[in-house]
């Protein structure tokens, strides 16, 4: 018996070959679209045997393709404005190793990231020896700079109008428009940009009636006990230079000591009308680096403020003994335990890391600005706003909640 065991492990022993590190990295270096098609390259694994290339336009539903041991690939099935989700496995068939998940545009290449064989890129923002802004940048304020391309010329995206172009036409984006944004003329050292202040007193000049005011402090985010001096900036939310969270969200917003990076994962899902995007997980912690004390947990309408879900946060004095609508909890009524499901009237949107939809900030509010026309809301610190809702006060409630 012991002898066939040992015959038997002779035979079937895979060949001996230096392996994968398991503690390795394998990364995207150029994710490029043009019409009809998507390059990938990616970075060399010592000692991989084969390279696989998954394939996605919703997240959820992946294709796979062994492209063999090469560094590159070039889908030629792809459709324009249209948006896919790449990753590489690559393995050894023992270990294995797999990249971050990558957006590509057809037929735009994105030019926030994947830098490593692609430095001509830099030159989209940076002028070496001739730059107007600070940080060599080609534009004089960071803002200024975005909406060079972000006003829908050389992006699909048109922040100013909240819109996105898709081969039918142009639908509205997930986030919501800031409107005409106009420079600070009175403090122009500072790179800031000003939306109009909506006070509930002027009737709104642009299209939205509330928006995420850039220039402001961070440190004046109502719900915060954040000190980060520092004014509200499309690249406070955003690393120009890429990350791995969904819409090149900050990992990291610098306004805790908490060194966790921020994870956020959804997907931008292109449909007939528009992008629908399925949010995995996240969007609580990235919209509470900044609104800390409103990251609270199931219960929190019932009971007292004293802390808050925030890692690396205090609740701010303002907030104490307060109570405040929960988020990140099912789509349930709360009675101590979790009850009966709610039905929304209107889809809104939510998370699904859970199994089952889960409420969050984005459920109720848009991330730039909101253009429903709607009764202003008395906020925190004296004046009103429409607060970036998704929709007015009774309807937005009695959504979810059928009095
Ligand atoms: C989409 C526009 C964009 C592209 C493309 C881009 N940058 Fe930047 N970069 C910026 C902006 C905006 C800032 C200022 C960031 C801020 O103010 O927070 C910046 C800042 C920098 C800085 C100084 C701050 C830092 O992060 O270290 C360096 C260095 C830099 N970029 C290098 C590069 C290089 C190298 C490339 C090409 C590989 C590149 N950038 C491509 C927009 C861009
Ligand atoms: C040179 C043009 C250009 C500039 C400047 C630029 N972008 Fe972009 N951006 C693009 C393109 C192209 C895409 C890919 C989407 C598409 O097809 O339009 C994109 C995509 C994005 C996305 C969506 C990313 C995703 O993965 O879904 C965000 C967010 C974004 N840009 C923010 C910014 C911010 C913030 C700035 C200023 C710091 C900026 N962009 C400057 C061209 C630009
Ligand atoms: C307070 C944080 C914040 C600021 C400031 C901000 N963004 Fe965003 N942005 C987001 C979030 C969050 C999303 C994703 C929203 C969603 O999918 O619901 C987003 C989405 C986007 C998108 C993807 C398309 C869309 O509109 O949905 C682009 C492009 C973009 N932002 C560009 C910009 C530009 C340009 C600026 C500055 C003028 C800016 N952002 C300022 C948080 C911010
Ligand atoms: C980088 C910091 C930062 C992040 C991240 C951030 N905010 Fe804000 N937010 C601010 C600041 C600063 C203000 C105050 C300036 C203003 O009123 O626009 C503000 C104001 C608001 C307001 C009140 C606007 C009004 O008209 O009174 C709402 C609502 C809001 N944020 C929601 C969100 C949501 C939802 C998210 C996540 C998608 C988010 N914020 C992420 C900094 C941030
Ligand atoms: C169930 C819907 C809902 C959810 C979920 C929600 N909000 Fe709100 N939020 C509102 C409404 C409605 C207001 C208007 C003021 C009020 O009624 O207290 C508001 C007001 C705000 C304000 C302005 C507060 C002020 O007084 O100046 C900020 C900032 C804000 N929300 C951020 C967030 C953040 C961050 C999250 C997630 C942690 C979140 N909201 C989750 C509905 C919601
Ligand atoms: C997206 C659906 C949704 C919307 C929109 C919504 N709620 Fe809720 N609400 C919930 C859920 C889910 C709970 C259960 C919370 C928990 O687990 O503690 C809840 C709980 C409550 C509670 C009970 C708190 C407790 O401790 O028993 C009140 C009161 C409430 N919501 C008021 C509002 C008001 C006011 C609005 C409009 C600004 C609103 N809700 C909008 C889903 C929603």
């Amino acid at each position: 018996m012991i002898v066939l065991v040992i015959v038997l492990v002779l035979v079937f022993a895979p060949t001996v070959h230096a392996a994968i590190d398991p503690e390795g990295t394998i990364e995207f270096t150029a994710v490029e679209g043009s019409s009809g098609q998507v390059r990938l390259e990616w970075s060399q694994v010592p000692d991989a045997v084969d390279y696989y290339v998954y394939k996605s336009t919703d997240g959820i539903n992946w294709t796979v393709t062994n492209v063999g041991n090469v560094l590159s690939y070039q889908d030629n099935s792809v459709t324009d404005y249209t948006n896919y989700f790449y990753k590489v496995y690559v393995t050894d068939y023992v270990y294995s190793l797999v990249t971050p998940v990558v957006p590509a545009y057809p037929p735009d290449t994105n030019v926030h990231g994947n830098y490593a064989e692609n430095t001509q890129l830099c030159a989209a923002c940076h002028l070496t020896h001739a730059a107007t802004g600070e940080k060599l940048k080609v534009a004089t304020t960071t803002v200024n700079l975005c909406i060079t391309c972000h006003d829908g010329t050389q992006s699909k995206y048109n922040s100013l109008t909240g819109e996105v172009r898709l081969s039918g036409g142009i639908y509205p984006s997930p986030s919501g428009p800031f409107g005409n944004l106009k420079e600070l003329d009175y403090d122009p050292g500072v790179q800031v940009v000003a939306g109009y202040t909506y006070d509930g007193t002027q009737e709104p000049s642009g299209l939205p009636t509330s928006i995420h005011n850039l220039g402001e402090m961070i440190s004046t985010a109502p719900g915060s006990n954040t000190a980060y001096i520092s004014a509200l900036n499309c690249t406070s939310c955003h690393n120009p230079h890429g990350s791995t969270n969904y819409r090149i969200l900050r990992n990291d917003l610098f306004t805790s000591g908490s060194s966790a990076p921020i994870v956020v994962e959804a997907y931008p899902v292109t449909g007939p009308t528009g992008e629908n995007v399925n949010y995995v997980r996240g969007t609580v912690n990235f919209c509470g680096g900044c609104h800390s004390d409103f990251h609270q947990p199931t219960g929190s309408g019932s009971r007292g403020a004293d802390k808050t879900e925030e890692t690396g946060f205090n609740l701010s004095s303002d907030s104490a003994g307060k109570r405040m609508h929960a988020v990140n909890m099912r789509l349930t009524v709360y009675n101590g335990v979790y009850g009966i499901p709610l039905t929304m009237t209107a889809p809104l949107p939510t998370e699904s890391w859970a199994g089952t939809p889960t409420v969050v900030c984005i459920t109720c509010h848009y991330s730039h600005g909101t253009k429903e026309a709607m009764a202003p809301n008395p906020v925190r610190y004296g004046g009103q706003s429409t607060v970036l809702k998704r929709m007015d006060k009774m309807k937005l409630c009695s959504n979810c909640h059928q009095k």
